[in-house]
């Protein structure tokens, strides 16, 4: 039966109900219906809007619903109008009459908005715990590669030597935030809208401070109109996970190029690689391309829902039934990735000699050598030209900078002393780049450890 069957005959065209109907998209908030009528109807029986007898009831058999869920053994109906209709309606089959009661003082449009702000705070504590695991799986390559050199890159050109640690150690940064993110959109989704009715309150005398209360929300929503119509926190989780998703396919975007032939610096293990139909030779790093590829879905259902809600004026509209199905899926999506990413890290190979090459074929000492000259007095624009010169001689010759011998460093420039093959080797290198948040591993160590301070306070 429809909750709208007042003076409409309740019969929509088939078509037309099956356009209507969000049951299967919104029963996954089932559970989160289920507390919130649980406390609403508390709050009836409290303020003696309902007699005890009622909600005692009501009580009982959204329990022994919840109960039946649990073990599975509870029927869903497909044809449910939504989750809230399907509710009532299963309620009201159990316990007759006091179930019809359930709904006094109440609307879909604060229940909906109830439920989802209670559904996706669920979501976004475990969205965080993964992001935690994330980051601990990290932590842990980036302390065991502290001393892993690896070419730093600027528009994807060989720039200077970094090590590996201090490379993850970058992405453990940008996770710390995107925790910190979520935190705050949790904050102002914890608020509640139970009680404003339709949009218009109440003139029943309901506590909304208890059922907040009783479902653990931090604050009451102020004005009825806005919490009716308010999605505010559908969009910015929408936006928090769309820059995990960009996150994530920045990585992914990594690991494809690390793990390509040329480069070779990783090895994605099997358990997360395909092998070709034709190919023999082939293994394809698809978790981490499908992850980049799935930023596409997170990032459309960001503008989704943006451009539903853009011009709907107060308070409640259907159109609004359309957040959903996308911030489920972005939820999903996210939690999926997270999962992938932090297995794939765990358990791919690094080759430290490819990369420690890579340094070495690339020339990423000549910013260093320049400043050996620096030191001895030649400008620096001087200095850098020299530099070029010497690049050039050794890949003419197809050498190193440090396989070049002195003499061809002192034909270039005078002042060069044996001293400089100290100065171009890249683990010396990385090691004077010990400012705050350079690659030096001493100073990754501490990047680490701050994250790891950082990490306890969530
Ligand atoms: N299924 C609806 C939704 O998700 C519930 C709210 C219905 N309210 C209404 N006034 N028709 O938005």
């Amino acid at each position: 039966m429809k909750l709208w069957q007042g003076m409409l005959s309740g019969e929509l065209n088939q078509t037309a109900d099956q356009f209507n109907a969000s049951f299967k998209i919104d029963q996954r908030m089932i559970d989160q219906d289920i507390e919130g009528s649980i406390a609403h109807a508390q709050m009836l029986g409290q303020t003696g809007i309902l007699p005890q007898q009622d909600i005692e009831l009501i009580i009982n058999g959204l329990n022994e619903i919840k109960q039946e869920l649990e073990n599975n053994s509870l029927d869903l109906d497909p044809d449910a109008e939504d989750v809230h209709t399907f509710i009532e309606n299963e309620l009201t089959k159990r316990i007759g009459a006091a179930g019809k009661k359930l709904h006094t003082a109440r609307s879909r449009n604060d229940q909906v908005s109830t439920d989802l702000r209670l559904n996706l705070r669920m979501e976004i504590q475990e969205i965080k715990q993964l992001l935690q695991n994330y980051i601990n799986s990290m932590c842990s390559m980036a302390e065991n590669n502290l001393e892993t050199i690896m070419p730093g890159y600027t528009h994807l050109q060989a720039a200077q030597p970094v090590t590996f640690a201090h490379h993850i150690s970058a992405y453990c940064m940008m996770a710390l935030r995107d925790l910190e993110r979520l935190q705050d959109c949790k904050k102002r989704l914890n608020s509640s809208p139970l009680g404003a009715c339709a949009l218009a309150g109440t003139s029943y005398p309901i506590d909304r401070q208890l059922t907040a209360d009783l479902l653990d929300f931090d604050s009451v929503m102020q004005n009825s109109m806005d919490a009716v119509s308010d999605r505010d926190f559908v969009l910015e989780l929408n936006s928090v996970l769309s820059i995990i998703a960009i996150h994530l396919s920045r990585q992914a975007e990594e690991l494809i190029i690390w793990s390509s032939q040329p480069y070779g610096f990783v090895k994605i293990s099997d358990d997360f690689s395909t092998g070709s139909s034709i190919m023999p030779q082939k293994k394809n790093p698809d978790m981490a391309e499908l992850i980049r590829g799935k930023t596409g879905r997170v990032l459309g259902n960001l503008i989704q829902a943006l451009t539903m809600i853009k011009g709907l004026p107060l308070a409640y509209a259907k159109d609004m039934q359309e957040d959903k199905e996308s911030i489920f899926d972005s939820v999903d999506t996210i939690k999926i990735c997270l999962e992938i990413m932090s297995q794939m890290l765990a358990t791919m190979e690094v080759n430290r000699d490819k990369m420690l090459l890579a340094t070495e074929l690339g020339y990423l000492s000549a910013t260093d050598l320049a400043d050996y000259l620096v030191k001895k007095d030649i400008p620096f624009r001087d200095a850098h030209h020299l530099v070029a010169e010497l690049v050039d001689l050794a890949s003419k010759e197809g050498k190193t900078l440090a396989q070049l011998p002195l003499e061809a460093y002192r034909e270039v420039s005078r002042v060069f002393e044996p001293d400089l093959y100290e100065v171009i080797d890249m683990k010396n290198i990385v090691m004077t780049k010990e400012s705050l948040g350079g690659p030096a591993p001493q100073e990754v160590k501490r990047q680490i450890e701050w994250v790891k301070q950082k990490l306890k306070t969530f």
